[in-house]
């Protein structure tokens, strides 16, 4: 081998250390190739070794290439490893910059009942527990269901207590959950215990506690010596379930043309144990639900016969007890589409009664 020939390989051994070094993606990955490139076996030290064997006069060139090769293989290293460790720093400190641990996390958007629906189906569980099947009518209802065989005839003063919708067909859009207590008498007969959860309607003017929408679930009960002791009964085990609390019920008399007697039922405010509170106006009691003895024309409607059977009923609103346990103030948002009080009314509302 000649000088110019080994100048030729410590050339290319210099070009591909530069190449690797570029290549190198971590200061470690730099070291092991430097170490390999500069080490007894790299072609640096092969020429090195060479240096015995060559004639005297040309050791000492060779011995300055190779060393000049090496100094300059070293000084490449340095500066790609100073280099990396800059890039690498910059790296660092940009994702420390973007990363802000006081920030939330992703929210994830959950879906979730509607508050009636979850209401009705704690009801719905409270009275199939007490023998009570759930049975479904039509919110299109036909004048004889919703007024007529409820003891309500036409010209009935009691007809202004629901203002109506009329539909052209002459059917109105049902005003209660009732017309399902004489569709399920004449379907199932006596013995029965049924519920009707659904949706009415009423010509009423929005405000915070008016819908022309809104929910309720009818309860019917019929049987040999059915009592008013029974709807009682039967009231306070639901509520008390519904609310998850002991609760007392009191009835006071109220007119319904189906029903006789007929009640509005109370029971203690689940707020303030019925000690009196804004929210049952200092009085201890809150408004649930009207009821009473089914109406002898109303059973006989119904195909059954009043001296043998009797029976309670009662109209539960779904809508007002799913504001009175979510603490909704205003009824329209029920109807909304607003998310925060619908999936999580507790935090628009405040807490859970
Ligand atoms: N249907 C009545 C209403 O919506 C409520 C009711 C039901 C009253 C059953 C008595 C018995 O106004």
């Amino acid at each position: 081998m000649d000088l110019s020939q080994i100048q030729q390989s410590l050339d290319a051994a210099a070009e591909e250390a530069g190449r690797a070094a570029a290549a190198a993606a971590t200061t470690d990955e730099l070291r092991s190739i430097e170490s390999r490139v500069l080490g007894k076996s790299g072609p640096v030290a092969g020429v090195m070794a060479l240096m015995k064997s060559l004639p005297g006069d040309q050791r000492g060139a060779v011995g300055k290439l190779a060393n000049e090769t090496k100094k300059a293989i070293e000084a490449l290293f340095a500066a790609r490893r100073e280099e990396l460790k800059h890039a690498l720093a910059a790296g660092d400190q940009a994702r420390g910059a973007a990363f802000d641990p006081t920030l939330p996390g992703p929210v994830r958007l959950r879906g979730a009942v509607h508050p009636v629906t979850a209401v009705q189906w704690e009801v719905e569980d409270a009275l199939a527990r007490m023998g009570f099947v759930a049975v479904s009518g039509p919110e299109m209802e036909s004048d004889y269901y919703n007024f007529e065989a409820l003891n309500i005839p036409a010209m009935h003063p009691a007809r202004d207590m629901q203002d109506t919708f009329h539909v052209d067909n002459g059917c109105v859009l049902r005003t209660h959950t009732s017309p399902c207590q004489v569709r399920a008498m004449e379907r199932f007969g006596a013995p029965l215990r049924v519920i009707a959860p659904g949706r009415c309607f009423r010509y009423e003017t929005l405000d915070a506690s008016h819908e022309n929408t809104f929910f309720q679930v009818e309860g019917l009960m019929v049987d040999r010596g059915i009592s008013v002791a029974n709807l009682i009964a039967v009231m306070r085990v639901m509520l008390q379930q519904v609310f998850r609390r002991e609760l007392k019920v009191r009835l006071r008399p109220g007119y319904f043309p189906f029903v006789e007697p007929g009640f509005e039922l109370d029971m203690s405010c689940a707020l303030c144990d019925g000690k009196g509170c804004p929210v049952c106006k200092r009085s201890g009691w809150v408004e649930v639900c009207p009821c009473g003895m089914v109406h002898p024309n109303v059973l006989r409607f119904g195909g059954i016969d009043p001296a043998e059977f009797t029976g309670f009923a009662f109209g539960l609103g779904l809508t007002r007890l799913a504001m009175m346990k979510y603490g909704i103030a205003d009824i329209r948002l029920l109807n909304s589409a607003d998310l925060r009080a619908l999936v999580h009314p507790e935090r628009l509302c405040g807490p859970l009664i």
